[in-house]
């Protein structure tokens, strides 16, 4: 069979990301140029900014991406790019410039849902085997999904207010750590020992999640000691604070296992690169016998080998998007494609 090789495109945020990725799996190039430490700055990404900082660095990272390839834009068998979910301003950089390149080399265009996406990273240098139980932990989202095949999902929860990612961002604001507060709060709570009481969101028998309490919890506590002048234990909050929202992960997780009998897990989205949560993870599937993946670190938060992995199945089933392709935020189905 011939080798399929995608070129594909990550403008959804903060990263302008390109890499060709070989058969769905094998990754032949990647390039992840981070605006993170610009939007350090303001305490969050600032769309505007986003969006100008995509059109500024794409044509760079595309020559990047094909030259550590060695390769042309020629070579590839089609142009996949993200249109949904994320800031409008920066994933419109990405389609455009997929689109023109689409259309100059005659190659057909992939559309591709940044959540799968975030998904197919566990099929990087890995074979999906299905059913499977997808945990998926993004800064947007915060998602049960059970997978019966390529592209078939079937939601059994999801956050009803707060993603965990947001909560991670957030809680690190009001401890000083910049953004994007996850990785920080990942360091911090190694010193910390779990010693702060903090409220559980209570809704048992369900796979939906809530973190805004336990996140006013925290901003309302610190708030409390700074008004006291009392001294935050900052690793001792962070490590709290990671116990919590990791064990609602684990519990609504542990339900699933029990209810579905499924017995391939995987975890998907930038929160998935937390230690903490990996390691807690790995021991709930250890319990109930089942196999679980998560990406490496590298293809845990934004990147766009895994939207060329995710692309793959839509290529061998000839799914291939038009050039009147649109850019959606975040207020339509996000799982459909
Ligand atoms: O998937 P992602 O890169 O972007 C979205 O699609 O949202 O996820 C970004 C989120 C941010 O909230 C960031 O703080 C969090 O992932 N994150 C982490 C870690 N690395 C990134 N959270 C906890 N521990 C980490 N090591
Ligand atoms: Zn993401």
């Amino acid at each position: 069979m011939k080798d399929i090789y995608i070129l594909a495109i990550e403008t959804s945020c903060d990263e302008t990301s390109m890499a060709i990725v070989k058969n769905g799996r094998d990754i032949v190039s990647l390039t992840v140029l981070t605006q993170m430490q610009v939007h350090a700055n303001f305490g969050g990404v600032v769309p505007e900014i986003a969006s100008r900082m995509h059109t500024e660095n794409i044509t760079m990272v595309l020559e990047d991406t094909l030259k550590k390839a060695k390769m042309q834009v020629s070579d590839v068998d089609a142009i996949a790019v993200t249109y949904k979910p994320g800031l409008l301003g920066s994933l419109l950089v990405g389609i455009e410039f997929a689109k023109t390149l689409a259309f100059v080399y005659k190659k057909p265009l992939i559309k591709v849902n940044h959540l799968i996406g975030h998904i197919y990273a566990n099929a990087i240098n890995n074979e999906l085997k299905f059913p499977i139980l997808s945990l998926v932990v993004s800064g947007g989202h915060t998602e049960l999904v059970v997978m019966e095949d390529d592209y078939k999902f079937k939601l059994l929860g999801a956050t009803l207010d707060d993603a965990i990612g947001e909560a991670y961002d957030k809680v690190a604001r009001v401890l000083d750590i910049p953004y994007p507060g996850g990785p920080g709060i990942d360091k911090l709570a190694l010193e910390g020992k779990v010693s702060y009481d903090l409220p559980r969101p209570v809704m048992d028998n369900s796979y939906n999640f809530s973190y805004s309490g336990l996140k006013s919890h925290i901003i309302n506590v610190v708030h409390n000691h700074k008004q006291k002048n009392e001294e935050i234990r900052r690793a001792d909050l962070a490590a709290s604070f990671q116990y919590v929202a990791v064990d609602e992960l684990k519990r609504k997780l542990e339900l699933a296992l029990k209810n579905t009998g499924i017995k391939n897990v995987i975890v998907a989205g930038g929160v998935s690169a937390n230690k903490y949560l990996r390691k807690e993870i790995a021991s709930v599937c250890e319990e109930y016998h089942a196999n679980l993946s998560i990406p490496e670190i590298i293809y845990c938060t934004d990147n766009a080998a895994m939207i060329g992995a995710a692309a793959y199945p839509l290529y061998q089933r000839g799914e291939f998007a038009d050039f009147d392709l649109n850019a959606e935020s975040r207020y339509s189905s996000d799982r459909e494609h």
